[in-house]
């Protein structure tokens, strides 16, 4: 009887490899799929998180260029007649792009970052979800803040733009080095 039980338990380690042994290998295999990381960043947090998942992803970056960068001023979220606080005001506002076009046929998923402005992203990030055609793309939002959460900004996204399948959104406001986990799972 021991035996029995012995030579099941032998035949059973060696047709099943260990969890970790899988999980291992599946983590380890670079992904198929073509990546680009589109990002906003006005001050650089975000742009660093963006940096983090195109090296963790082997994407390529691709900064969203407004035509006319923001000045300080124009961040002052204190002064109701600074651009960006005009800009938030108006739904329909979409500053003008300039940078580099990219050929969005290139790519399987996009991971599109930003900071958050009054909970939304800011609408140089509609401008470029709108002059594409993101139609039965994969978008996975990050976003870095003050402290607000991501929730807003992807619940508006969603709204505004059903035809992109939107994956879970990240806020990234903790070290670049988390990010990798999570980039990993994302894109399996
Ligand atoms: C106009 C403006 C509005 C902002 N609104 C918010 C907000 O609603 N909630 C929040 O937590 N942080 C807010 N912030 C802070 C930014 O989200 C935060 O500093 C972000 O990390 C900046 O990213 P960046 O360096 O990539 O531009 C705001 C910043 C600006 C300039």
């Amino acid at each position: 009887m021991k035996q029995i039980v012995l030579i099941l338990m032998s035949l059973l380690t060696f047709s099943n490899p260990s969890k970790a042994q899988k999980q291992t290998a599946d983590t380890d295999r670079p992904s198929d799929k073509k990546i680009l990381v589109a990002y906003f960043s006005c001050t650089g947090t975000t742009e660093k998180v963006a940096t983090a998942i195109a090296k963790e992803t082997g994407g390529k970056l691709h900064r969203i260029t407004p035509a006319t960068a923001y000045t300080s001023a124009d961040l002052d979220w204190n002064d109701k007649a600074s651009r960006s606080s005009v800009e938030m005001a108006d739904d329909k506002s979409r500053p003008a792009l300039g940078g580099e076009t990219i050929e969005l046929k290139d790519y399987d998923v996009v991971f599109l970052g930003y900071p958050i402005w009054w909970d939304l992203c800011p609408r140089p990030v509609n401008t470029f979800l709108e002059k594409y055609d993101f139609a039965g793309k994969t978008v996975i939002p990050f976003a870095t803040s003050g402290g607000s959460s991501i929730t807003g900004s992807v619940k508006q996204l969603k709204r505004l733009y059903p035809k992109i399948e939107w994956e879970e959104g990240r806020l990234c406001n903790r070290s670049t080095k988390q990010v990798g986990d999570w980039v990993k799972q994302a894109i399996e």
